[in-house]
């Protein structure tokens, strides 16, 4: 174990949830590395854990009182809340088909279920199944929600099963678990100190005083990529549209309703930021009259003349200065990558996250999205699937990039 990786797992309070796998032996050996390394932990075994090995195994092992019932516990009458007021993380190793079902479906039925549910800390699990359970696309629909929900997932190589088959869903090796650990407790501060405007969510352009245009943008990406900022120590200035998802805490919000008052925002908080994001749909065209009240019905054929909203990207490639960081989003539904390279030039941006949102599996309301982040140079480019939150992951650490080669 690195020294570093020492230093963020002492003293820290961890829950090891442990199901009914053979790969609990693994677990084990878990308890004991994490317990050297100085982190405090507390055991929570399911029903089907405990038929595998005794609880007083790990009692030994963490030298605390091992977790079994969601009632009767010892360890007071809401053990669930306790431990996951107390935990700064909860790893689930091995974690079933069965506990991956149940958090993806909000089962909270037994003391893990239940604590996972309460739970406000990083959750990491190490998933352990036969490859058939592991291929079946219910396990793969629930792991990509989970992971779309910001749970994080370490995952084995493809090997030898206990019963006795090759392939996929071997629970990750202890030290990849400790690792994964690590990583989630450990702050990536490399955005510290920077302001970054995120803007999100959908316009509407309003018909009248009722009625409006605008498109199905969920307002998930702006979400995920202001959490992923906001976790890596920027302060960010979130100006959102209409949405379907609540801002994530700890952000400067701003309200618009269309795109003019989004330019307005926007071009307002430009000079004070060093990153903007332009993660918004914003609305290509606004009807140019609204009117005052509601249109009334009637049984001719109704025209409504639509004008250009002004590119609030393209203004701000014009207003930007050279030491800040520009990105912009294209969705395209052909010619992906070209098309949105000529859109990096022309707004005069450093990134550009290209995506199709027909795609199957991608786009509106989605936790993932088919996409590729592109800078000038678009050589060996291509869209691939991917979490919303491992998007943002990728595009900050860009962003940084950016930054660290500009000095
Ligand atoms: N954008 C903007 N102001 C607008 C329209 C779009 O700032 N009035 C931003 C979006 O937030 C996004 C990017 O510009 O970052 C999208 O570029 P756009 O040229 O509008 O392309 P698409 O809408 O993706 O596609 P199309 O080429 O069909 O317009």
């Amino acid at each position: 174990m690195s020294d570093d990786l020492g230093a963020v797992l002492k003293d820290r309070k961890i829950v090891l949830g442990v199901t009914g796998s053979v790969a609990i032996f693994k677990a084990c050996e878990l308890t004991g590395r994490l317990r050297r390394a100085g982190a405090d932990v507390r055991v929570v075994m399911t029903l089907s854990a405990t038929r595998l090995a005794l609880p007083d195994l790990f009692r030994s092992l963490s030298g605390n009182e091992v977790a079994t019932e969601l009632f009767g516990s010892s360890l007071g009458s809401n053990p669930h809340v306790d431990l996951a007021v107390w935990a700064d993380l909860i790893v689930v190793a091995p974690a079933t088909a069965n506990v991956l079902g149940k958090v993806a479906a909000g089962i909270a039925d037994d003391l893990l279920s239940t604590l996972i549910m309460a739970a406000r800390s990083a959750v990491v699990f190490a998933p352990a199944m036969n490859t058939r359970m592991w291929e079946n696309p219910v396990t793969r629909e629930n792991m990509r929600k989970l992971r779309g929900l910001g749970y994080r997932f370490v995952e084995g190589e493809a090997g030898w099963l206990a019963c006795g088959e090759e392939g996929k869903g071997r629970m990750a090796e202890v030290s990849g678990i400790v690792e994964a650990i690590g990583d989630a407790l450990a702050p990536e501060p490399d955005l510290d100190g920077l302001t970054i405007m995120i803007t999100a969510g959908r316009t509407e352009e309003p018909i009248d005083e009722v009625r409006y245009l605008s498109n199905r943008s969920s307002g998930k990406t702006g979400l995920a990529l202001a959490r992923e900022a906001t976790r890596r120590g920027a302060s960010v200035v979130y100006v959102t549209g209409a949405s379907s998802v609540v801002p994530p805490q700890g952000v400067e919000v701003v309200n618009v309703g269309s795109a003019e008052e989004m330019k307005e925002a926007v071009l307002r908080e430009l000079p004070r930021v060093d990153v903007l994001v332009m993660a918004a749909a914003v609305a290509d065209y606004r009807p140019s009259e609204p009117l005052r009240g509601k249109i009334k019905k009637s049984v001719e054929p109704m025209n409504l003349s639509l004008v250009p909203t002004d590119d609030i990207l393209a203004l701000a490639g014009e207003r930007r200065r050279d030491d800040q960081v520009l990105v912009g989003f294209a969705l395209e539904t052909q010619g992906e990558i070209d098309a949105a390279a000529a859109k990096l030039r022309k707004k005069n941006l450093d990134l550009v996250v290209v995506n199709n949102p027909v795609a199957p599996d991608s786009g509106f309301g989605k936790d993932e999205v088919r996409a590729a982040i592109l800078d000038a140079d678009t050589a060996g480019a291509e869209l691939r699937r991917v979490a919303k939150s491992d998007l943002a992951k990728e595009l900050f650490d860009r962003v940084v990039g950016i930054r660290r080669k500009r000095g």
